[in-house]
């Protein structure tokens, strides 16, 4: 096992989208181990996607499980996401743990349901809402190039420098 990496913002490798896994091999399992133990060696760390870690295929992990008060399938591993049903929109609060300094309010799809393989490369469905359904569509963005920083309502109004949101948070 590993800790990987993080690509920080504005590295232009975060703009770069990711490719299909093909091989559901050794490989494969043993990057999901040094991935997810990355993700939990993070502040917050409920979610990492690999370009973040300069692996450039369609891989993230999810487990908003230590969040109070929100749904959760535990920890999921996603290969080859596919999100494919949208329904209602919200606003919330996201980070990322390539862009350490700040969060900001983003617009997402309140419910989703996605397909997706497991690391065994089982294909499986998913339904859900939320926090979780926020996680999920903000990693699968890492996948196609784009950051929360793209899809804040207001760039002016919307960003949130970490040590002003803390004190404001307690
Ligand atoms: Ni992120």
């Amino acid at each position: 096992m590993a800790l990987l990496e993080i690509i920080r913002y504005p590295d232009e490798r975060l703009r770069q989208a990711s490719v299909p896994v093909e091989q559901f091999d050794e490989a494969l399992r043993a990057f999901l181990v040094d991935l997810e133990e990355t993700m939990r060696a993070g502040p917050g760390g409920v979610g990492i996607a690999a370009p973040q870690v300069g692996r450039f295929q369609r891989i993230a992990i999810v487990d908003v499980s230590g969040r109070k008060k929100c749904r959760s399938h535990g920890r999921l591993i996603l290969v080859n996401p596919e999100i494919v049903e949208w329904e209602g929109l919200a606003v919330g609060r996201e980070g990322c743990m390539s862009v350490p300094d700040y969060t900001g309010n983003v617009v997402r799809a309140e419910r989703i349901r996605l397909t997706a393989f497991d690391g065994e490369g089982e294909p499986f469905e998913l339904e859900t809402e939320g926090f979780e359904a926020r996680a999920i569509q903000h990693e699968i963005d890492h996948l196609d190039g784009l950051l929360f920083l793209d899809r804040l309502v207001s760039r002016r109004n919307d960003l949130f420098p970490r040590k002003v949101y803390r004190k404001k948070g307690g």
